[in-house]
């Protein structure tokens, strides 16, 4: 009797997820979301469970929100997977997020080449294992002719790190006299950042009740619109990414100027 009420119950919380994603779907939606994926270590410490254990469930998170996210009809989807400072994290930790993407490709790339998804990285190539590297080249190369959701895995990477290589490359540029000094431009700064083929994030998400950047598209982030929740990533779901979702579509985003009504 239980197991039926249950069932009754995830029918009808199915229907109403159902119901609310075509609800956001007539509005305008955003193009680009981006993601801190933060609290794997907060989740697996009140199961009493290794760290690694967490971020074993935040990959299978990923999944389901990549999966959901191309369903709704976002373009992109930019997920901090490893940053630059993560380096300093234990050896054994380091090592475990490294053989991630393996095991997320090894065990999702076909549905994710079935549903039109794009994978792509950005982030200091150079540092990371070969074995990290060749799965997610083979990943790229395998969904270079999709074009549905852009999956983009920051993967080592770094917001300051990545402005400092854009302003060496622009240096370079001047240097050779390929370029004047005022040629530089807020545009040109952005087309040598990492993102350059992307769209700015229209929203960012981070999970785990922290309220800050971390280091993560400084530049890019310049006008977007933040959503904080207390849910730990591993805990996250289709439901809240609808409900960041539905907070986005009730901002009134100004880029520093009026709108409408208000310019009288
Ligand atoms: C931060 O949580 C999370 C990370 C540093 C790693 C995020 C990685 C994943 C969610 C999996 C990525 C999957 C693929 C396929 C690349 P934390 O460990 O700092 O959590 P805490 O603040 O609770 O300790």
């Amino acid at each position: 009797m239980f197991n039926k009420l249950i069932r009754k119950n995830e029918k009808k919380i199915n229907i109403h997820l159902d119901e609310r994603k075509e609800n956001a779907q007539k509005e305008q939606l955003p193009s680009h979301i981006a993601i801190i994926m933060d609290g794997n270590g907060r989740w697996a410490k009140k199961r009493s469970l290794p760290r690694i254990a967490g971020h074993h469930e935040g990959m299978k998170t990923v999944k389901k929100i990549t999966l959901f996210a191309n369903e709704v009809g976002i373009d992109t989807l930019t997920l901090y997977a490893f940053s630059t400072e993560n380096w300093k994290r234990p050896k054994m930790e380091v090592e475990f997020l490294m053989r991630l993407p393996e095991e997320f490709l090894g065990t999702y790339l076909p549905e994710l080449i079935e549903q039109n998804v794009q994978v792509r990285m950005m982030g200091n190539h150079d540092m990371l294992p070969e074995h990290t590297k060749r799965a997610i080249y083979k990943a790229m190369d395998e969904t270079a002719q999709n074009d549905g959701l852009i999956l983009n895995f920051a993967m080592n990477y770094g917001s300051r790190d990545e402005i400092v290589q854009a302003v060496k490359r622009i240096a370079k540029q001047i240097e050779q006299k390929e370029i004047l000094e005022d040629e530089i431009t807020e545009e040109l700064l952005t087309n040598n950042l990492m993102t350059k083929d992307l769209s700015e994030p229209d929203l960012l998400i981070r999970t785990s009740g922290e309220v800050r950047l971390s280091n993560f598209m400084l530049w890019q982030l310049a006008y977007t619109e933040f959503w904080f929740t207390d849910t730990l990533w591993p805990d996250f779901d289709e439901a809240c990414l609808l409900e960041a979702i539905e907070s986005y579509q009730k901002r009134n985003r100004r880029y520093g100027g009026l709108k409408g009504e208000e310019v009288n």
